[in-house]
C-alpha cells in the first residue's frame, strides 16, 4: 500500500482534461494507504486573477472533486492554504532549489512568455508544489503528463535535501495514465485542454450542460481525409476524439478508432460517452452544492489531518538544517 498525493489549482473551472488526465485516476487511487488530494489555492495566486472569482473557483473545484468521486471518508481532501506548513517547508525548498533548473521549466517558460508582468511565485511554483508532497512522505503522484517534469523537480530536491541534511524527505515519483495524459484542445488540437485558453469553445468543462457538450464536440477540428485512425502526429484532431472517447469508454484509442470509419459518427459516439460520464458527476454537484456547510466541515476536517501530518515532516526538515525548535 502507497501514499498517494494530487493537487488541482482553482485558476478556472475544472476542465475535461483535469478529469481524464488526473482525476478519474485519483478517484481509483483513494483507497490506498493514505491518499491526500488538496485544491492549491496558493498557486492560483501566481497568474493574474480577480479574488471573487478565486473564493467561487476554490469552492467549485473541492465541490467538483468530490462530485467526481473523491470520498472524504477514504481520503484527506483538503484546501492548501489551510496548511500553513506547506509555504514553510517551500521556503527551506527554494534554498535547495537553484535558479538554474527552475528557469528551465517548460511550464514556467510557457506560463511567462510574452507576458508583461511575471510574478516570482509563478517562477518558485514548482518548490511551492514540491513542499505540497514532500510534507505527506509520499510515493506516488498521479498526474497528467504536465505536471511530470515538476514531479521529476520533486524528486531532485528531496535527493538533494536528503544529502545535504540528512534522510528527512520520501522521494516521490509520478504516475501518469496511458491514455488520455494530455488531451487537447479541441479546436487546436495540437495544444492542451485547458480553462485558460482564450476561447471555451475547444476546452469542454466538467459542468457543461449536455448540450454544449454536444456542440463542442460537433464542432471540433478534425484533420484532412476522410479516414478514422489513431495517429497523433498526421491526425491530431481525429486521434484526440480517439482518445476521448477511449478514457469515457475506459479501452485504447487504436481499438476505438476500428469502430468508426467516418468523422461524424466519431463525433456522436465520442459526445454519447462524454454525457453518460459527465451527467452523473453534474447530478452529485448539485446535490453537494446544495449544503455548503457540509463542504466546510468536510474541508476542515481534511485540514486538521493534513496538518497534523505535515507539522511533524516539518519539524524533521526545520531541524535537519539546522533550525532551533520553535520558542
Ligand atoms: P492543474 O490544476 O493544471 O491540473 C490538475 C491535473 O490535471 C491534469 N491535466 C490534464 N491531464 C490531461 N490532459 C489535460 N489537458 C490536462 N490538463 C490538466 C494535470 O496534469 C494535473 O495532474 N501544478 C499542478 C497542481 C499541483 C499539484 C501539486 C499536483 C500543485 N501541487 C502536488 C500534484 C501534486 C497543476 O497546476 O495542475
Amino acid at each position: 500500500m502507497a501514499t498517494v498525493l494530487s493537487g488541482l489549482q482553482p485558476t478556472g473551472p475544472v476542465t475535461l482534461g483535469n478529469y481524464l488526465g488526473a482525476l478519474r485516476h485519483w478517484v481509483d487511487e483513494q483507497d490506498q494507504d493514505q491518499a491526500y488530494f488538496l485544491v492549491v489555492d496558493l498557486h492560483a495566486l501566481t497568474v493574474a486573477f480577480e479574488p471573487g472569482r478565486l473564493r467561487a473557483l476554490v469552492t467549485e473545484s473541492a465541490l467538483c472533486m468530490m462530485a467526481a468521486g473523491l470520498d472524504p471518508e477514504r481520503c484527506t481532501l483538503f484546501l492548501q492554504s489551510d496548511v500553513a506548513e506547506h509555504t514553510e517547508l517551500a521556503w527551506l525548498l527554494e534554498c535547495t532549489a537553484s535558479f538554474g533548473e527552475l528557469s528551465r521549466m517548460t511550464q514556467f517558460k510557457d506560463k511567462s512568455a510574452g507576458q508583461e508582468f511575471v510574478s516570482a511565485g509563478l517562477f518558485t511554483y514548482p518548490v511551492l508544489m514540491a513542499a505540497d508532497i514532500l510534507l505527506y512522505d509520499v510515493d506516488q503522484v498521479p498526474v497528467g503528463e504536465d505536471q511530470r517534469q515538476h514531479v521529476e523537480l520533486t524528486r531532485n530536491l528531496a535527493v538533494r535535501f536528503n544529502s545535504r541534511y540528512g534522510d528527512v524527505l520520501t522521494v516521490p515519483e509520478a504516475t501518469v495514465p496511458k491514455v488520455a495524459a494530455r488531451v487537447k484542445d479541441l479546436q487546436e488540437p495540437t495544444r492542451k485542454m485547458s480553462a485558460s485558453a482564450a476561447s471555451m469553445a475547444g476546452t469542454i468543462l466538467l459542468l457543461d450542460p449536455p448540450e454544449v457538450i454536444e456542440r463542442k464536440v460537433k464542432r471540433a477540428v478534425t484533420d484532412t481525409g476522410t479516414e478514422v485512425r489513431f495517429d497523433p502526429q498526421a491526425k491530431p484532431g481525429v486521434s484526440n476524439l480517439l482518445t476521448i472517447l477511449a478514457a469515457a469508454t475506459g479501452t485504447e484509442p487504436e481499438a476505438v478508432a476500428k469502430d468508426y470509419s467516418r468523422y461524424g459518427d466519431l463525433k456522436k459516439a465520442t459526445a454519447e460517452a462524454l454525457i453518460a460520464v459527465l451527467e452523473p458527476i453534474q447530478a452529485r454537484y448539485r446535490e453537494l452544492a446544495a449544503d455548503p456547510a457540509a463542504t466546510d466541515a468536510i474541508l476542515a476536517k481534511g485540514a486538521d489531518k493534513a496538518r497534523s501530518v505535515a507539522s511533524v515532516t516539518l519539524a524533521r526538515a526545520r531541524d535537519a538544517v539546522g533550525l532551533l525548535p520553535r520558542h
